[in-house]
């Protein structure tokens, strides 16, 4: 993938009479104005003094956490940005705040209104939480392969779930065409389009970005992530290769998805599956459309189920899967880049999403992963 100039991040109009956002032009310089200007981002993005104005205020500022072993073991700083933190529980309420923050600032959602999203999940869930927090209806259309856990906590709050087939995007039964055609249908009703919708990388672009370049106090060298929609790492990566253009890039994919031999050899070939969710795609998004990125990696399950239960026995953390391979990618990029560089993550949810899955013996052994991981994690499984 090339280092193009980001063209757009911030969608800015109505297309026709379906209630989503597209994408105006927008320079990096322009969009570094409007950050540092916007009502939108004093309103979303201040934290004062640890005192927060509802859930929203309580989006973002989470943790940078330094990973000790995983540092002392490559002579890098290995950090995780505690995205399970979110008052949501995963990174993906930064998304769902600016998304529907941009919808209601551009008019298109009125009192009593609904927002509704084809989501694998986390996307859901923060959306879920401030529809509430806001007066909204939610709708989600979801994948039926995602865990029960999810479909669960979505209803629990108050979300309306349809679960549907899972079927690849060029499908017109794909969930994120279903959420689509039940906008086009409804009136006063929201499609928050989360994977082409580039209010979600500009969420990540005015706070996650900005985090990390401040609690690395400018240090950062390298920053690595997989990605769903793209809007973590195109957000992130766009603006910190701004503010340090020798920072490197790299995007973390699971087998499955055909982003990793996309930026190595610009083929958008698949092979293999993932236990991951969340992650992965089939496709170039428009928030990852022109994201600077310098390189990929691939990683595969047993690695990062490795590193889910390292994460938990050495690191307390118990993070989900998708922040497992991130930190197996963020291990791979320190390595590559020597000692004394300082390679930062994103630690997306955590693993009580997962619970029925991930430390399940039976489900383990049915993905032939189980035998992989080294007896010390039997400890953690039921
Ligand atoms: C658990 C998890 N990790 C990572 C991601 C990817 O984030 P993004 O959509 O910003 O690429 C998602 C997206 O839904 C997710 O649910």
């Amino acid at each position: 993938m090339k280092h193009m100039t980001p063209r757009s991040l911030m969608p800015s109009r109505r297309a026709g009479s379906l209630r989503h956002t597209t994408s105006p032009s927008f320079s990096p310089a322009t969009l570094l104005s409007l950050h540092r200007s916007s009502s939108f981002s004093r309103r979303w993005s201040t934290f004062n003094n640890g005192l927060v104005e509802g859930f929203p205020g309580a989006v973002g500022n989470t943790p940078l956490i330094k990973l000790r072993g995983l540092s002392e073991e490559t002579g890098c700083e290995i950090l995780g940005k505690a995205e399970f933190m979110n008052p949501g529980g995963s990174v993906k309420d930064r998304a769902a705040l600016y998304i529907v923050r941009d919808a209601e600032e551009r008019g298109l959602l009125t009192k009593g209104g609904t927002v509704v999203e084809g989501t694998a999940g986390n996307t859901g869930i923060g959306l879920a939480h401030i529809c509430k927090a806001r007066g909204y209806k939610c709708k989600i259309f979801m994948p039926n392969t995602q865990s029960q856990e999810k479909i669960d906590l979505l209803r629990s709050l108050g979300a309306e779930v349809i679960p549907v087939p899972a079927v690849a995007y060029d499908n017109p039964a794909n969930y994120n065409h279903q959420a689509r055609d039940f906008a086009q249908a409804t009136p006063n009703c929201v499609w928050t389009d989360q994977f082409d919708n580039v209010a979600n990388r500009y969420g990540h672009f005015s706070t996650t970005g900005p985090e990390i370049w401040f609690q690395t106090q400018h240090k950062v060298d390298a920053f690595t992530c997989s990605t769903g929609t793209g809007g973590t790492l195109a957000g992130v990566g766009l603006f910190l290769k701004q503010k340090k253009p020798s920072i490197k890039i790299i995007l973390a994919d699971p087998p499955g998805s055909v982003l990793y031999s996309y930026v190595k050899e610009g083929k958008l070939e698949r092979e293999g599956s993932s236990i991951t969710e969340g992650i992965g795609q089939g496709r170039i998004t428009k928030n990852l459309k022109d994201a600077p990125i310098d390189d990929a990696i691939q990683i595969p399950d047993e690695e990062t189920m490795s590193m889910f239960f390292r994460l938990l026995d050495e690191e307390g953390l118990f993070v989900g899967a998708s922040a497992a391979l991130n930190v197996v990618a963020a291990v791979k990029v320190a390595k590559k880049l020597g000692p004394g560089h300082t390679v930062a993550t994103v630690l997306c949810d955590g693993a009580q999403r997962y619970y029925s899955r991930l430390l399940n013996k039976k489900w383990l052994d049915e993905k032939k992963l189980l035998h992989t991981l080294p007896d010390k994690y039997l400890q953690f499984l039921h």
